[in-house]
């Protein structure tokens, strides 16, 4: 199954396409654009624009996880090592960092990856592409939410599927860490004797529901077709009181641009072949003993061989080297999985292409003082619903209006002894994705906007135990723009603007603890090629991005661009108080609650 998908991939890169119409993903570029006299290694530093990790001035204790070279690992068993807890790791930590670090030199694709400890997925990145002088860069990620795996001897594993030849000679070198913080101060967990865990501390036990070693893959279950789903049966301990789903997904091959994928009677009308269709929308599910209980509808990430691979060096796409995940709050099914027996955790994805990688991981919270809790699913509704396309062409010119709109909902009350917890969790999602073909099919113009609002309300006979709401605004303009076609030689202009916009409120013990942060992520990029067949033989990108998040737990702004590999504009300020113009974290602007509806 993961043999023939990637193979297509690779047909994908060399099959030059076959009319007029738009390239798909996937470039790396050639020796000739990226040769530089000097044959030594003097590499380039690649990155994610996000907020560094605040880190503790304490003690901290590191352990090397895996070092590995990922040479030509397609189709190999994953990379993996036996994780002992180091012997520093006495105390409960109040931080854990995963770092990734990684150099590679020569010419490579784009490599989807993936971190696991114990079948749980804690990474999924992508690779850098190199260039002959070599590069380099690293990915930090704040793993805290799965403090209970690192109490545990088990396997770690990487999955990297690369391939090497004496085209594509880049080898990733990598290695792995974690980074143990104690405080003396808990970040996170609430001990009291006569409270309730907190909520947002981490899960008691995580469990994987993903793909079980040893296996010649990824550990993440493979969606290639709209019909097929993925699912894992798994039994939970009968006193858990809180459960979220955390799910994984990557778009790959011909569902990498998804969004730009026109309808099928676009495609079968006009006889193209080798363009994938089926639409512009996709939501991924996942369903619980057969119903639909969440839905995904994900952030456009941009791999670094997308769109123009030339826009993401050195400032990488945003998610690209962290994808984010996704939670599902199930804590009102709690009712039907504490019965002991094995429930069918499934995936399925809407309208899929083959292949999606997905995965998650099950946070469960348990009940310290007893050994059995009951609990009872008051409500539960999942209404169909179908995505609406108003389609407009005449030939390979034409327009396209894909919306769709759906809200998930549930409630349910868990008894444990901390008491009887009602929870109400609601999910809405809206969905747009104007399309547009011109000058015969050579240039495609895609606008499209997601937004995600979710709301988690947990009480007991008394009072508002905790509170959540999400709400992430994913917008996107892509321009791309093909001419100069001659044989499989053409040149490509491409226009972008991505978005990654999220708040979070989160209240706990009646309002007595509270935090918020909100965060706003864009990019703007310029980029025009020359491509041969796959490979970008000239051309110049150019990148801006504006990060800023404000928050309960700190600031951080940064306004970086670059252009042509150089670094143009880089400026950065990490404290609320010296935000200056772009703005000052002010206690006096209301947040919005909409949790007084569900009170
Ligand atoms: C548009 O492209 C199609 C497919 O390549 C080609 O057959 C047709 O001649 C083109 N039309 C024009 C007006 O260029
Ligand atoms: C080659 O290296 C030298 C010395 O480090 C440097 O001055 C020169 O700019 C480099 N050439 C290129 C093309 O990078
Ligand atoms: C974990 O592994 C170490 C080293 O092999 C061993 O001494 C220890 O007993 C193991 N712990 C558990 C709980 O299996
Ligand atoms: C990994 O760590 C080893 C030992 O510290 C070091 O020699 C090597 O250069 C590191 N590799 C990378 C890719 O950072
Ligand atoms: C969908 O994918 C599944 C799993 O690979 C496969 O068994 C099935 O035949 C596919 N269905 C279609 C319609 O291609
Ligand atoms: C597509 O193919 C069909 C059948 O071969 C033919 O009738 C039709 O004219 C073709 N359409 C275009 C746009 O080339
Ligand atoms: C994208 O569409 C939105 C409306 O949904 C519009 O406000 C915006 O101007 C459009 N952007 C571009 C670049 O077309
Ligand atoms: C980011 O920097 C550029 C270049 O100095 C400037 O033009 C732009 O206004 C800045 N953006 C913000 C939001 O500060
Ligand atoms: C990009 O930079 C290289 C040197 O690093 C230079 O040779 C080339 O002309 C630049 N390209 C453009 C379009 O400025
Ligand atoms: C905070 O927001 C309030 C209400 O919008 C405004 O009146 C006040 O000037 C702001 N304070 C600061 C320091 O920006």
């Amino acid at each position: 199954m993961a043999n023939s998908s990637l193979f297509l991939l690779i047909l994908l890169y060399l099959t030059p396409f076959s009319n007029a119409h738009l390239p798909r993903f996937r470039f790396t570029t050639s020796q000739l654009l990226a040769s530089n006299p000097n044959n030594s290694f003097s590499p380039t530093t690649f990155f994610e624009v996000t907020r560094p990790i605040p880190l503790p001035k304490t003690q901290q204790c590191s352990h090397l996880l895996l070092q590995h070279d990922f040479g030509y690992t397609y189709g190999k068993p994953p990379a993996t090592s036996y994780y002992i807890p180091p012997s520093c790791f006495t105390k409960t930590p109040s931080l854990i960092v995963l770092e990734w670090h990684s150099t590679c030199q020569g010419r490579q694709f784009d490599r989807i990856f993936g971190v696991w400890l114990g079948g749980v997925e804690l990474l999924r990145s992508c690779t850098a592409e190199p260039r002959p002088n070599g590069i380099v860069w690293t990915v930090r990620k704040d793993v805290t939410r799965y403090t209970s795996l690192f109490y545990e001897n088990s396997t770690f594993a990487v999955h990297l599927g690369n391939l090497v030849d004496s085209t594509y000679t880049g080898v990733y070198h990598v290695n792995v860490s974690v980074h143990f913080y104690f405080e003396q101060q808990k970040r996170y967990r609430q001990s009291g004797q006569n409270h309730i865990p907190a909520f947002s501390s981490p899960a008691d036990l995580v469990l994987p529901i993903s793909r079980s070693l040893p296996l010649n893959d990824g550990l993440w279950f493979l969606i290639q077709n709209s019909t097929d789903i993925q699912s894992k049966k798994i039994s939970i301990p009968p006193n858990a009181y809180r459960a979220v789903v955390e799910v994984y997904v990557s778009f790959h091959s011909d569902d990498e641009g998804w969004y730009m994928n026109p309808p099928n009677d676009y495609i079968s009308k006009n006889n193209i072949t080798g363009l994938p269709g089926n639409g512009a929308f996709r939501e991924v599910t996942l369903k619980l003993d057969g119903n639909v209980v969440g839905a995904i509808w994900p952030f456009t990430v941009i791999y670094t061989g997308g769109v123009n691979p030339l826009l993401w060096r050195p400032i990488t796409g945003i998610g690209s080297f962290n994808l984010p995940s996704y939670d599902i709050e199930i804590t009102p099914f709690l009712g039907k999985l504490l019965d002991g027996k094995p429930h069918k955790f499934g995936f399925g994805v809407t309208d899929a292409l083959d292949v999606w990688y997905v995965d998650a991981n099950l946070h469960l919270w348990l009940d310290q003082k007893s050994s059995k809790t009951r609990g009872t699913l008051i409500k539960y509704e999942a209404p169909e619903y179908a995505p609406s396309l108003v389609s407009k062409f005449r030939g390979l010119d034409g327009k396209f209006k894909t919306e769709a709109d759906r809200i998930i909902s549930s409630a349910g009350w868990v008894e444990s002894s901390y008491g009887k917890i009602t929870s109400y969790v609601a999910h809405e999602l809206h969905f747009k994705n104007f399309m547009r073909f011109k000058g015969n099919g050579s240039m495609q113009w895609v606008n499209q906007t997601i937004h995600s609002s979710s709301s988690t309300y947990a009480k007991d006979s008394y009072t508002v135990i905790y509170t959540e709401e999400l709400q992430q605004y994913f917008p996107l303009y892509l321009y791309s723009g093909t001419a100069d076609k001659v044989g499989d030689t053409y040149s490509l202009v491409s226009e972008l603007s991505l978005g990654f916009d999220q708040k979070q409120v989160v209240g706990e013990k009646g309002g007595m603890e509270f935090r918020f942060g909100s965060l706003t992520n864009l990019q703007t990029a310029q980029g025009n090629m020359k491509v041969k067949g796959n490979l970008v033989t000239s051309g110049i990108g150019s990148t801006q991005q504006v990060y800023k998040y404000e928050g309960t737990d700190g600031c951080f702004f940064r306004n970086v661009s670059s252009t042509n590999y150089t670094i143009l504009f880089d400026k950065s300020v990490d404290s609320c108080t010296n935000l200056g113009r772009w703005g000052v974290f002010n206690e006096s602007v209301p947040i919005r609650s909409s949790y007084a509806k569900g009170a």
